[in-house]
Order: structure tokens, then C-alpha cells, then sequence
């Protein structure tokens, strides 16, 4: 069974491997887009650097590797921002949804994901 755990969100959601993160966290209804993401989107073709995630956990193949659109874009950019567009799901992981403005409690939070053994 692969998971997507959202920190944020607090939620687990249930995915299938190849799955692309950001149509999943759309298809959920969670917010992935901060302001300028709302006000306009390039609708997941890599151009306008609005869906940013964290990754915070599982391991280092849970993601598809970084894409050259994702090099250019998160140049200066935390070692584990993607873009949710670019990211195809592999296996089990730890995301933070926009992560440009963490939540106040975000260690907490990351301490509640933690304890909980994410699978596979
Ligand atoms: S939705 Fe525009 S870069 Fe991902």
C-alpha cells in the first residue's frame, strides 16, 4: 500500500505508484497553491513555479527523480522542494504542502509523522 502522508493536513491518503503528486493532492482537495498559485497556474506543465512541496519523508526512491524542468526552477530553491507537477510517486512518503510559508507548528508536526510508521 503506498501513502502520501500531508503534514500539514495531517492526512495519509492512499495512492497508486505513478500517480503524479500534484493531480493526487488536487484530487484530494488540499491546497497546494499559495497566493500567486491561486491568482494563476500553469495547470502542471512545469512553468510556473507555484506548486511547491517538501519532501519530509519515506526514502530517497519514494519520488521520481528531479526532472531538468525542476533543476532550472528550484535552483535556489531547499534541497527538498519539488515541484508537485513534475513528481511522479514511487513509493510511501512525508510531504509538506506549500512549504514557501510552513505552518508555526510545523516541528510538531513533523514529530506527530514520526511516531507513525508510514508504509511501503
Ligand atoms: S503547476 Fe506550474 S510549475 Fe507546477
Amino acid at each position: 500500500m503506498t501513502i502520501i502522508r500531508f503534514i500539514r493536513e495531517g492526512l495519509d491518503i492512499q495512492c497508486k505508484p505513478g500517480e503524479n503528486l500534484r493531480e493526487l493532492v488536487i484530487r484530494e482537495k488540499l491546497q497546494l497553491y499559495g497566493l500567486k498559485g491561486i491568482l494563476g497556474n500553469c495547470s502542471g506543465v512545469g512553468q510556473c513555479s507555484t506548486c511547491f512541496v517538501s519532501v519530509e519523508g519515506g526514502n530517497k526512491n519514494s519520488l521520481s527523480p528531479i526532472t531538468s524542468v525542476e533543476e532550472e526552477k528550484l535552483k535556489n530553491r531547499p534541497e527538498n522542494w519539488r515541484l508537485a507537477c513534475q513528481t511522479l510517486i514511487k513509493s510511501s512518503a512525508v510531504i509538506l504542502t506549500k512549504p514557501q510559508s510552513p505552518p508555526s507548528n510545523l516541528d510538531e508536526l513533523k514529530k506527530i509523522s514520526e511516531n507513525k510508521k508510514l508504509p511501503r
